[in-house]
């Protein structure tokens, strides 16, 4: 990528302010490129979440979404989070309000509670164990079987993953509606196009694309694939921002964003989009938006999250 007078005069300055805040600068997979570019961590979900609990910075700068600012504040409620742009927000996470929750859940008092952490404090205040995309399967294997599990608010993953593990779960239907719009015969014909290529899903996707991939995975077990795997080919049915990291590791390789259903093209997540260098400054320069919450609400939250990272150590 080119980098233009005005952005390098933005990545001047954010640099300075970085170093005058102490500031880390996160940025997920799915941000645009030149934010990828000034972040010093670029991950998925699981990747930022851990190093959001364990940085020497006094302020964390979170270009992703709310809930992944949120949860940075609920492991440190002493540290200043920052956000680009506080209306970034979830639109799955937000598929899933608390009261409706709360009235599900009561329908099976027995069942462990298992959220996706794109979901609100809220959520995570009413669940026993946060996970990931990344560590999903590993959480639910270490549930004794018998149990009952209550999964949300994804049910593309959780469909995913009870079918993997052959383990039956209660799903709250919510959806990405980024990876639930890619459909099956637009995904057939890109792979009738490109024979030699692979496809690639994240869990998020429907049942019917996934079925047809070679390998399913989070944001990052794609890319470590697209690095280990022989193809030299791959068609990636996820958000199109990891394209461009992928294309980094491996800059022989050709990768084709998976083709979006005109029917439904809604497969670009605008949310991340609106993450921009010149709102990463600013929010930097004026330390606000700041994420504030309720500390009897953090702590109430921030059981569910401590329980995946110990469940699920580095
Ligand atoms: P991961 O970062 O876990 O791959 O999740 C993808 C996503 O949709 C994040 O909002
Ligand atoms: Fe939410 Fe989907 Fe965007 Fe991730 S890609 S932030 S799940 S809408």
């Amino acid at each position: 990528m080119t980098r233009d007078f005005a952005h390098e005069e933005l990545f001047r300055r954010i640099s300075l302010l970085k170093k005058e805040m102490n500031a880390l600068i996160l940025a997920h997979y799915y941000t645009v490129p030149e934010i990828q570019q000034v972040a010093d961590i670029v991950g998925d979900s699981l990747a930022l979440a851990r190093a959001a609990e364990k940085n020497e910075a006094d302020v964390i700068v979170f270009a992703g979404v709310y809930f992944m600012a949120e949860t940075a504040k609920i492991l440190n409620p002493r540290k200043l989070v920052l956000m680009p742009d506080a209306y970034a927000g979830c639109p799955l996470a937000d598929s899933c309000p608390a009261d409706e929750f709360k009235q599900f859940k009561k329908q099976y008092p027995e069942a462990i509670v298992v959220t996706y952490i794109n979901s609100t404090a809220a959520i995570k205040a009413l669940s026993d164990i946060t996970c990931t995309s990344s560590n999903a399967e590993q959480i639910i294997r270490q549930i004794p079987a018998g149990k009952q599990i209550i999964f949300g608010p994804d049910r593309n993953l959780g469909g995913y993953i009870s079918r993997k593990l052959h383990r039956e779960m209660i799903l709250w239907q919510g959806y990405c509606y980024v990876h639930d719009a890619f459909s099956e015969n637009y995904i057939l014909k890109a792979c009738r196009e490109h024979p030699d290529a692979e496809l690639i899903a994240h869990p998020e996707c429907r049942e019917e694309v996934l079925r047809h991939a070679a390998f399913t995975g989070s944001t990052k077990a794609l890319l470590d694939y697209t690095v280990s795997s022989s193809a030299e080919q791959f068609i990636v049915a996820t958000e199109p921002g990891i394209l461009y990291e992928m294309q980094k590791r491996s800059p022989r390789k050709t990768f084709i964003p998976a083709p979006k259903d005109p029917d439904n093209p809604f497969s670009v997540c605008t949310q991340m989009k609106q993450n921009t260098l010149e709102k990463l400054y600013e929010c930097m320069l004026n330390r606000k938006p700041e994420i504030v919450i309720d500390e009897t609400l953090r702590l109430a939250s921030l059981g569910s999250i401590r329980k995946m990272l110990e469940m699920t150590p580095v």
